[in-house]
């Protein structure tokens, strides 16, 4: 991928001018919707949920890529399709069979991410790399925004990248959790292609500006 691309992660937003924020992100240098979804139980949180992500759908004019942290993903599959999602990331601690829910989310016309928590070791996407669209490498613990970055992050996309090389597969790196100007350049250069983040920008005094900072420095 040439251009490198910002998400904005609407968990940071204003929900009582949802509307404005989404606006924000419509006309600014952003490319992606960043939607997370908790359930309460594969993550210590509660986001929203479908009604929410319908409102944000009707007014989104760029991707939408939803988030799942939510347990047994596979129930709700079509649901996000219906919706209007164009990225759907499952967590492969949350899937008992992921080639199936791979192929069940590509069925729904999506593409398909798998998200990795910070404690999970690439190397278990081995055999299932070049049926992954994207791979979602954490680098908080999932369930909240505004935490700290975790280091160890840049390691994680370096063996990814070279996983992704050695098996000649297409897949894209995301990036998610505690992304700011501070590291957004070093983890490009390590090989992540889309950077999320929440904090930094919807807490910015000058939301389109931030976006702006983030991605000419993700693409310097
Ligand atoms: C965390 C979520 C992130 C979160 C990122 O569980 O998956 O998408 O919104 O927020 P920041 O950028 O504030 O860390
Ligand atoms: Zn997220």
């Amino acid at each position: 991928m040439t251009s490198k691309l910002i998400a904005p992660s609407i968990l940071a937003a204003d929900f009582a001018n949802l509307q404005r924020d989404i606006e924000m992100v419509n006309t600014s240098e952003a490319d992606w919707f960043h939607i997370d979804i908790m359930d309460g139980v594969f993550v210590p949180n509660i986001s929203f949920g479908m009604p929410v992500l319908q409102a944000i759908a009707k007014h989104a004019k760029k991707t939408i890529d939803v988030h799942l942290m939510i347990v047994d993903p596979d129930r709700y599959i079509k649901t996000f399709a219906d919706l209007g999602s164009d990225v759907l990331t499952v967590h492969y601690e949350a899937c008992t069979h992921l080639h199936r829910t791979l192929q069940a989310i590509k069925s729904e016309g999506m593409k398909a991410g798998v998200a990795l928590n910070p404690h999970t070791n690439v190397n278990v996407l081995e055999d299932t790399i070049n049926d992954i669209d994207l791979v979602c490498i954490m680098s908080v613990n999932p369930g909240f925004g505004g935490q700290s970055f975790i280091e160890n992050t840049y390691n994680k996309v370096s063996q990814l990248k070279e996983l992704i090389t050695r098996k000649g597969a297409s897949t894209i790196i995301e990036i998610d959790g505690g992304v700011t100007n501070k590291n957004a350049k070093a983890l490009v250069d390590v090989g992540a292609d889309v950077l999320v983040a929440g904090s930094y920008v919807f807490k910015s005094n000058n939301q389109t500006e931030t976006v702006k900072g983030l991605k000419a420095l993700a693409n310097s």
